[in-house]
C-alpha cells in the first residue's frame, strides 16, 4: 500500500537552502496576477512541447530558502543560476515524475473549528427540511454552538490538527478560518486563538476570521428584539474583545434573509474595519438579501456564496471590478451540491461581467462537510460551467487575492514563498476530472517538503 504521510516541520531536502523540482510535463505558475474575465482561462502553463520532461526544455521550478527563485525551461534556467551566483550544488532535487506541478492551493472560506457533526441533517433535508428551517428550530449551526461551546481547547486543537491534515493531503497549503460556533466571547476568543496557534504550528497557514454574527445565539432567542440585542453584544463585546485579543484578521457576517439583515451587516463590517479587521461576507447563499449589493458598497475583499445574488447585486459587483480594488466574488458550490439547492451561482455570469471568481470548501459540518479544494473544482466545473483551468485559477490566485495575499502567494513567481503542489496527473485539466481520486504526489510548503507519498 502506498499512502501520503504528512511530515511534522516539513523536510529540507537534504538540509540544502535551493530546491530544484524537475521532471514535470507542466508547471502551471499563474503569473501575470488576479484573473478575472478571459483571463480567468488563462493559467500560465510551462510545459515540455515535443520534448522530455526531463530534457533541456522541460519545466524546472528553482526554489530557494523557502521562496521561489525562478521557473522555466532547464537548460536556460540553470545558465540563469549559475549566472546569478546560485550554484547547482546547492539545490536538492525533487522529482515530478511526469507530473502537474501548480501553486500549493488556497481555501479562503472555511469553518474549521467546532465539535460534533451533523449528519442527522442530511437525512432531515432528504425529506424535505430546509436548512434555514432547522436553524429555527434551534438545530443547525445552534447545535454545533452547544457542542463546540462544551468542548475543551484540547479537543478543538485535536480537531483543527486533523482537519488541516486532510487538508494538506489535498493539496491546500493556506485556509482562512472563522470563528463562529461560539456565539459567546469567551468561545468566540477560544475559537480564534486555536485557529491562530495551529497556524504557527504549521505547516498549512491559517488566517483567522472573527464571524461572530453567524447566528443568534439561543440566550437571545427568547427576547423580542433579540436578533438586533446580539448585534449590539456584538459590537460593543465581541468586537472590542476580538480586536484586543490581536488574532482575526478578518470579520464576517452571515447576512441572509432571516438571520442578519443587510443594514445590520453593514454595522458590524464598518466597525469591525475600524478596528483594522477587513470585511468579508456570507452573501446570497438560500434568497437575495442584499449582500453582492452590500459587499460591493463596503469594499469587502470577497463576498462569498452568492448562489442568488439579484441582478443589481451582480451589477455591484461588475462595478467595483472594473476598479483597482474589485470584490472577489468567492463562490461555494459543494454547499449548494450539498444542501440538495437547485441553484448554483452565476459564475458564467460573473466571469463573463469580468468579476474575479474564487473558489473555497466551506469546510464546516453542516452545509458543506468536504475538506478537499479538488471536489469543490469538479462541482464547480459540472454544475457552475467553469473550466478545470478557470476552477484553478480560482483556487490560486484569485483565492490570494480574495486572502489580501496575492502578493505572498498564489502563483508560481520570483519573491513569492515555495508552496508547490505536485500532482499525479500530466495536466492540470486532469485535476477536477478524477472525482475523488487521491493525485497528490508531494507538497511543498516554503520551500520544505511537507507530504510526501510513501514507496510501495
Ligand atoms: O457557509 N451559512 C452559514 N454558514 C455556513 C454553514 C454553517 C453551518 O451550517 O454550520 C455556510 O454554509
Ligand atoms: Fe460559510
Amino acid at each position: 500500500m502506498t499512502g501520503l504521510r504528512v511530515i511534522q516541520g516539513g523536510r529540507a531536502a537534504e538540509g540544502l537552502p535551493g530546491l530544484l523540482v524537475e521532471g514535470a510535463a507542466e508547471v502551471v505558475t499563474m503569473a501575470g496576477g488576479l484573473r478575472r474575465g478571459p483571463a480567468q482561462d488563462e493559467p500560465a502553463i510551462l510545459d515540455a512541447p515535443g520534448s522530455e520532461p526531463t530534457g533541456d526544455r522541460g519545466p524546472v521550478v528553482a526554489c530557494w530558502e523557502g521562496q521561489i527563485l525562478a521557473a522555466g525551461p532547464r537548460a536556460e534556467l540553470i545558465r540563469a543560476l549559475e549566472a546569478g551566483g546560485y550554484p547547482l550544488s546547492r539545490f536538492a532535487r525533487l522529482d515530478a515524475a511526469g507530473g502537474t506541478v501548480t501553486p500549493g492551493l488556497i481555501d479562503p472560506h472555511t469553518h474549521l473549528l467546532f465539535a460534533g457533526s451533523r449528519e442527522r441533517e442530511l437525512v432531515l433535508r432528504q425529506r424535505g427540511a430546509g436548512y434555514l428551517e432547522i436553524l429555527a428550530e434551534g438545530g443547525g449551526i445552534l447545535s454545533t454552538v452547544a457542542a463546540t461551546r462544551a468542548a475543551s481547547v484540547e479537543a478543538l486543537e485535536e480537531h483543527g490538527r486533523r482537519w488541516l491534515a486532510e487538508m494538506l493531503n489535498h493539496g491546500t497549503t493556506t485556509i482562512e478560518a472563522k470563528s463562529g460556533y461560539g456565539l459567546d466571547l469567551a468561545t468566540e476568543l477560544r475559537l480564534l486563538d486555536v485557529a491562530f496557534r495551529l497556524g504557527a504550528a504549521g505547516p498549512v497557514d491559517v488566517l483567522p476570521t472573527w464571524l461572530g454574527a453567524h447566528a443568534v445565539p439561543p440566550e437571545y432567542r427568547s427576547r423580542p428584539d433579540g436578533t438586533e440585542a446580539y448585534v449590539r453584544h456584538c459590537l460593543d463585546e465581541q468586537l472590542p474583545g476580538v480586536a484586543a485579543q490581536g488574532r482575526a484578521r478578518f470579520a464576517d457576517v452571515f447576512c441572509e434573509r432571516g438571520v442578519f439583515t443587510a443594514d445590520q451587516s453593514r454595522r458590524i463590517l464598518e466597525a469591525a474595519r475600524r478596528y483594522g479587521m477587513q470585511p468579508r461576507l456570507h452573501a446570497d447563499e438560500i434568497a437575495p438579501s442584499g449582500g453582492a449589493e452590500l459587499a460591493a458598497e463596503i469594499g469587502a475583499l470577497s463576498a462569498d456564496h452568492l448562489a442568488t445574488p439579484s441582478a443589481a447585486g451582480i451589477d455591484a459587483l461588475a462595478e467595483a471590478a472594473a476598479t483597482e480594488q474589485p470584490v472577489v466574488a468567492t463562490l461555494l458550490p459543494a454547499t449548494t451540491w450539498f444542501l440538495m439547492h437547485d441553484e448554483f451561482a452565476p459564475a458564467r455570469t460573473l466571469i463573463g461581467r469580468g468579476v474575479p471568481v474564487a473558489l473555497a470548501t466551506d469546510f464546516n459540518p453542516g452545509t458543506s462537510p468536504t475538506p478537499s479544494l479538488l471536489h469543490v473544482m469538479t462541482v464547480a466545473c459540472l454544475e457552475l460551467k467553469m473550466t478545470p483551468s478557470e476552477a484553478l485559477a480560482a483556487v490560486t490566485i484569485n483565492a490570494a487575492q480574495a486572502l489580501g495575499l496575492a502578493d505572498e502567494t498564489g502563483s508560481i513567481e520570483a519573491g513569492k514563498a515555495a508552496d508547490l503542489v505536485i500532482w499525479r496527473v500530466p495536466t492540470h485539466r486532469q485535476l477536477p476530472y478524477w472525482p475523488a481520486a487521491d493525485l497528490v504526489r508531494t507538497v511543498v510548503k516554503r520551500g520544505r517538503i511537507v507530504v510526501e507519498r510513501t514507496p510501495a
